[in-house]
């Protein structure tokens, strides 16, 4: 992945395609020409069990999910244990230094293969009768072979799971027959890797949990509607929302791009960092924000990268995590003033996740019909588009008054741009 060249033109014709539509954005006086009123989204997606189900089944058991950084896994036998779509697996770097991950289930009765978080290993030896594996997940010894009849060894190496990267992203999928991640991710290919996902380094991850349905969260980070009431003292004296550009693509990811409200304005938190030469003009001097279907969130910068990922833990629960990255800075610890950067961040998190248990609890009372959205907030309709678009394809049951009518096909990037 390293030697990944840049697609300049693809970078640029989008570049071009952000600074038109944020002028358009700014300067509109409604939504465009033929933009439909949205139907709501129905109360009963954020709390119905059937529902909860399907997507459990057509999204979170079937999506590209970015997993860790390879750094966290930086030598051969470097493990840890992820568990974030319930299932353990297990993500582990072999001596030929490729990560892979597998069920961390052992092929005799189960046991787990690996006990604690994270760890290195030589091999993995289960606990319970001593089945021992290599790196690559293959069956090496077991105590008394003798007493299994006609064991083949070779047919019981660990379950894989899907596992690749992009540069040092590392994504799993527990769906086998999934595309490729390249393929999945698409046009967000270039985007992405101007900001050097290949050479970045891991600087933390910490993670707090929410007392909503995942998808309450997930809905509050794709719109800047609410800039100026929930980030009136922070994000908004900077940024000018009412210029918000939008780019709906293929398979539900999305990009939002919004300008400062003063040109030239820097951060501040980021002056005297390292900054990315790859990283072009309109995300250098703009906002955006990525979300990688269905549930990365990243506005990344020149100077370091968060990614913030969204996890079901039950019907009305969800945890957030949120992973730094930075351009490399040389030897010893990381320069004092990302501490700084982190805890300024965490501060507008902590703005954004405030409504949400409030909003659970509403989505709970008969006080609740429906969220409805505006143009501003198409981003929510196409999120949850796709979403209907899964379960449909993944052809799981679910009451049909839940879903939603595709509205945004006309809107998204290769159709009709309100900006064109
Ligand atoms: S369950 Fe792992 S060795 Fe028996
Ligand atoms: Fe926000």
């Amino acid at each position: 992945m390293s030697n990944m060249q840049l697609d300049l033109d693809a970078i640029e014709a989008l570049n071009r395609r952000l600074i038109r539509a944020m002028d358009y954005e700014k300067g509109r006086g409604g939504p465009p020409d033929g933009f439909p009123a949205l139907p709501e989204i129905p109360g009963g997606r954020y709390t119905d069990p059937a529902f909860l189900e399907a997507e459990w089944q057509a999204l979170w058991k079937r999506s590209w999910l970015y997993a860790c950084h390879a750094d966290e896994l930086a030598n051969p036998g470097d493990y840890m244990l992820w568990k974030n779509t319930g299932s353990p697996i297990l993500i582990v770097r072999g001596e030929d230094g490729v990560i892979r991950a597998f069920y961390n289930t052992c092929r005799h009765r189960g046991a787990p293969v690996v006990m604690d978080d994270a760890g290195n290993a030589r091999g993995l030896v289960c606990s319970y009768h001593g089945w021992t594996y290599n790196l690559q997940g293959e069956l090496l010894n077991l105590r008394d072979r003798r007493d299994f009849v006609d064991l083949d060894m070779s047919c019981r190496s660990l379950i894989p799971v899907r596992c690749e990267q992009l540069g040092k992203w590392v994504f799993v999928s527990e769906d086998p027959e999934i595309e490729p991640l390249l393929d999945y991710l698409g046009p967000l290919v270039p985007q992405l890797m101007q900001f050097q996902p290949d050479r970045m380094r891991f600087v933390e991850k910490h993670g707090f949990d929410i007392a909503c349905n995942v998808k309450v969260m997930m809905d509050a980070f794709l719109e800047t509607y609410h800039v100026k009431s929930i980030h009136q003292h922070t994000v908004d004296r900077f940024i000018d929302s009412r210029g918000t550009a939008i780019m709906l693509w293929d398979n539900g990811h999305s990009l939002m791009c919004t300008p400062n409200r003063r040109e030239g304005w820097r951060d501040p938190g980021t002056v005297g960092l390292k900054h990315m030469d790859t990283v072009t003009d309109v995300p250098r001097i703009h906002n955006l924000s990525f979300n990688v279907y269905p549930n990365l969130i990243s506005p990344p910068h020149a100077s370091g990268v968060p990614i913030l990922t969204f996890w079901p833990t039950g019907p009305n629960t969800m945890r957030v995590e949120c992973h730094w990255f930075s351009p490399d800075w040389g030897d010893g610890p990381i320069p004092e003033v990302w501490h700084t950067r982190i805890a300024n961040f965490d501060r507008i998190l902590f703005e954004d996740t405030q409504f949400a248990p409030f909003i659970q609890q509403s989505t709970e009372s008969p006080g609740f019909e429906g969220v409805l959205l505006s143009y501003q907030e198409r981003r929510i309709y196409h999120w949850h588009e796709e979403l209907d678009r899964r379960i449909r394809a993944a052809g799981v049951a679910v009451p049909e008054e839940l879903m939603i009518e595709p509205m945004m096909g006309p809107w998204r990037d290769g159709a009709k741009q309100p900006a064109e």
